[in-house]
Order: C-alpha cells, then structure tokens, then sequence
C-alpha cells in the first residue's frame, strides 16, 4: 500500500474522491495552505489526519521545508494535487521526483494556469477535458499519464461545463492513479 499525502487549497472534492476510492492507498495526510479550505472539513468528517501549512510571512523555502518535514515524518511515497494553488520549486519536485502528481481541469497543452474551465469556456471551444499528469518544474507542462475528453454542448452554461468537468476528474483521477501506483508496486 502506497503511502501518499494530498494536496489541496479549495473545496477539496477530488481529495474526498480520493479518500473514499477503492485506491490501494493510505493518506498520511492531508495538506492545505489556507484555513479556510472546504477541504479540511472533508477530511474531519473522513478521519484523514490534516496539516494546514500557510505561505504568509515565511519564504517559499521555509514554506517548502515546513512541508517536507510533514511528509518526511509520514514517509509519504507519493504527493496527489487535488486543487493545491501554490507552485512548487524544482527544488522541491527534485525530491519526489516523478512521485508528484496532478489533475487539470483542460485538455493540456491548451489551457494551462489556475482557472482552465473559464479559459476553455470563454474561448468556446466545443471539447475541453480533464489531464492527470506528473509534475515537472514547469506550469502544467509534465508529462501525461491520462486525458478524457468532456463536450461542450450550445446550450451548456459555465456550471453545467464545470459540473461535467467535475464529473470527469473524479473518474479520470482513479484510474490514472491506479495505472501509476500498479507500476510501481
Ligand atoms: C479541480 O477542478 C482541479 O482540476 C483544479 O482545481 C479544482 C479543485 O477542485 N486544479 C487546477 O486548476 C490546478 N491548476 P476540488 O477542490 O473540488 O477538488
């Protein structure tokens, strides 16, 4: 069984997915950066073990070392993005490499940075999708373990488009995960 942490800044809604899947995986712990994650009430409810780790007043080094000292001493194989809003260092990635993984709500390379769903709505494209794919030290640039494809019908609204993104992240990551955990078992 892997040990894995989750990272996340928001709702938290593929990090539940994740702790309630039939992943053979145990969470040592959940991390947020703000305090007010949804997120944290998620993982009260699940019983995940949770550490809320803030950027404000520290340096991205002292920041990143707070976090590694949290998953040193959970001896986490593993780092799932779930929504996590903060860009790691290559120094940090270094260390997990190829062991950090991360959903995108777009069908990379199109659509990259924090709000892929409005991008892709905005733009009117008429297929946008979900991406799992490893972390490198570029933003949304590593290399692709899974897509799936989402349509976007003429009369879907923003919510509808971001419900059925929602949707299909929370199938895509469960299955990309599991392609990556079997191979290194
Ligand atoms: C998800 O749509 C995820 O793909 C996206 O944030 C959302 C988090 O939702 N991630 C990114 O945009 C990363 N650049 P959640 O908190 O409900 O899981």
């Amino acid at each position: 069984m892997a040990n894995v942490a989750v990272f996340a800044s928001g709702s938290g809604s593929n990090f539940e997915n994740i702790a309630t899947s039939d992943l053979n995986i145990d969470i040592k712990v959940l991390i947020v950066d703000n305090k007010d994650a949804k997120a944290i009430e998620r993982a009260k409810r699940l019983n995940v073990p949770y550490k809320i780790v803030e950027r404000t007043g520290k340096t991205r080094d002292q920041f990143e070392q707070d976090i590694l000292e949290i998953l040193k001493q959970g001896n986490v194989e593993y780092i799932l993005l779930a929504g996590f809003m903060k860009i790691l260092s290559a120094k940090f990635i270094e260390q997990y490499d190829r062991k950090i993984i991360n959903i995108h709500p777009s069908l990379l390379p199109s659509f990259k940075g924090k709000d892929g769903i409005l991008d892709a709505y905005n733009y009117g494209v008429k297929v946008s999708g979900v991406t799992v794919h490893y972390v490198d030290s570029g933003i949304d640039t590593g290399e692709i373990i899974d897509q799936a494809p989402v349509i976007i019908e003429d009369d879907d609204t923003l919510e509808t488009f971001e419900d059925k993104i929602h949707a299909t992240e929370y199938e895509l990551y469960i299955r990309a995960l599991k392609k990556v955990l079997e191979v290194n078992e």
